[in-house]
C-alpha cells in the first residue's frame, strides 16, 4: 500500500527547474493525490485553501516556497516579497513565521551567488528537524499515555481521544498528538482513538484516514458526542496538537479543543498538548494575544435559502489551567512552567 508523503522535493529537471509536490489534503480521503508547486503563488495558494495544513507542515511549506521564489529571483526584494506574501497566508500557525524568521536569518547571512542553494538547503534541514522532533514527542509522550490506562491489566484497549488531525499530515512526518499513539502502536500496546469529526473542515476524517493507514483502531464521532464519551468514563486520556503555544501555557488549537478541554477537567480525564517547540511563541504572553484565524462562512456550508449571518472562527484557545502537561521534544512538563523548561529553537 502507498504511504503517501505530505511533501517531497522533486527530482531536479533537465533544464534545472525545480518543485515540490505536496498530498494535496483537500481531496482526501476520497483521494490521494499530489500536486506540484514550482511558484510562490501556488505555495502561498496551497496554504491558504488548506491543500496543506496543520502549523508544523504549513511552516515546512512555507520555506519551501521562500525556496521556490528564490529560484525566479534570488535578490533581496524577492526575498522580502517571498516573506510578506507567506506570512499573510494563515494568521494562527505561528510554525509559519518561525519558519519564515529562519528563512530570513540564513539568508540574510548568505552571498546571493548561494542563496539558492541555502534556501534549499534550510528547508530540507526545516523539514528533517519537524520529522525528529515529532518522533521524540511520541516517544515522551507514549508512557504518559499509558500511565492514564484506568483499565490496568484488562482487555480492553487504551482509549484516546483526540480532535481535528495533529497526526502525519499536518506535519513532516509522525504528527504531533498522534506520535504517542503511532510509539504506543509500535510497541504492541492496544490502543483506540475516538476522532472528532472536527467541522467544519471536517479534519477528523484525515486522522481516520491516517490511523486506517496506520492499522490503529479508531472511532469517527460527531464534535459534540465528545462530552458525553467523557462523562460515560470512555476515555483515559485526551491529547490534541497546538497551533501556537503562549508563553503562559494557553494553548491555541482548532476551534472546539477548549470544549474537549472542559469536559475533559469536568469527568477528571487528563488532557495533554503534543507540539515541537516551534509552536512555542515566546513573545506572545497569554492566549488573548493570540490572533484567531476567522475563515469564509462558506465553509459552514448553510443552505442556501438560509440568508444568516456566519461567524466561523477556525481556533480557540485552551488556557493552560485546563492542560494537564505540554508535551515537546524536549520532554514533559507543565504549561505553568514552559519557560524553564525549554529552549527555544
Ligand atoms: O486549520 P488546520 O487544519 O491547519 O488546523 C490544524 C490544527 O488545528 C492542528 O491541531 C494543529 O495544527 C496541530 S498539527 C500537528
Amino acid at each position: 500500500m502507498t504511504r503517501w508523503p505530505t511533501l517531497i522535493e522533486n527530482p531536479v529537471e533537465a533544464h534545472g527547474a525545480r518543485s515540490i509536490s505536496v498530498l494535496d489534503q483537500t481531496l482526501l480521503p476520497a483521494h490521494a493525490q499530489m500536486r506540484v508547486l514550482s511558484t510562490l503563488d501556488e505555495v502561498a495558494e496551497a496554504i491558504c485553501t488548506m491543500r496543506v495544513r496543520g502549523a508544523p507542515l504549513i511552516g515546512v511549506t512555507a520555506a519551501y516556497g521562500v525556496a521556490l521564489a528564490l529560484e525566479a529571483d534570488a535578490s533581496d526584494a524577492s526575498l522580502h516579497h517571498a516573506l510578506t506574501v507567506l506570512a499573510a497566508t494563515r494568521p494562527t500557525a505561528v510554525n509559519l513565521h518561525w519558519a519564515l524568521a529562519r528563512m530570513a536569518r540564513v539568508l540574510a547571512k548568505s552571498a546571493l551567488v548561494r542563496r539558492r542553494l541555502a534556501a534549499w538547503e534550510e528547508a530540507r534541514l526545516i523539514k528533517d528537524a519537524d520529522c525528529a522532533a515529532n518522533l521524540a514527542i511520541g516517544q515522551h509522550g507514549a508512557p504518559l499515555l499509558r500511565a492514564a490506562s484506568r483499565r490496568h491489566g484488562g482487555p480492553i484497549p487504551l482509549q484516546i481521544m483526540t480532535h481535528c488531525n495533529a497526526g502525519r499530515l499536518a506535519t513532516a512526518d509522525h504528527g504531533t498528538a498522534l506520535a504517542p499513539i503511532y510509539a504506543l502502536h509500535a510497541q504492541g500496546v492496544p490502543v483506540h482513538v475516538w476522532v472528532s469529526e472536527t467541522r467544519p473542515r471536517n479534519q477528523g476524517w484525515l486522522t481516520a484516514w491516517e490511523l486506517a493507514e496506520a492499522g490503529v483502531a479508531h472511532t469517527l464521532i460527531a464534535d459534540n458526542a465528545a462530552g458525553l464519551l467523557l462523562q460515560q468514563g470512555r476515555v483515559d486520556a485526551v491529547i490534541v496538537g497546538a497551533d501556537r503555544i503562549a508563553a503562559n501555557g494557553d494553548v491555541a488549537n482548532k476551534v472546539g479543543t477548549y470544549l474537549k478541554a472542559l469536559a475533559a477537567r469536568a469527568a477528571g480525564v487528563p488532557f495533554y498538548v503534543a507540539a515541537p517547540r516551534s509552536t512555542v511563541d515566546a513573545a506572545c504572553a497569554h492566549g488573548a494575544a493570540i490572533p484567531i484565524e476567522v475563515r469564509s462562512s462558506a465553509e459552514l456550508g448553510a443552505p442556501g435559502a438560509l440568508m444568516t449571518p456566519v461567524h466561523n472562527p477556525a481556533f480557540d484557545i485552551t488556557p493552560a489551567s485546563l492542560i494537564d502537561a505540554l508535551i515537546t521534544e524536549c520532554g514533559v512538563c507543565q504549561p505553568g512552567d514552559l519557560a524553564q523548561s525549554i529552549e527555544p529553537v
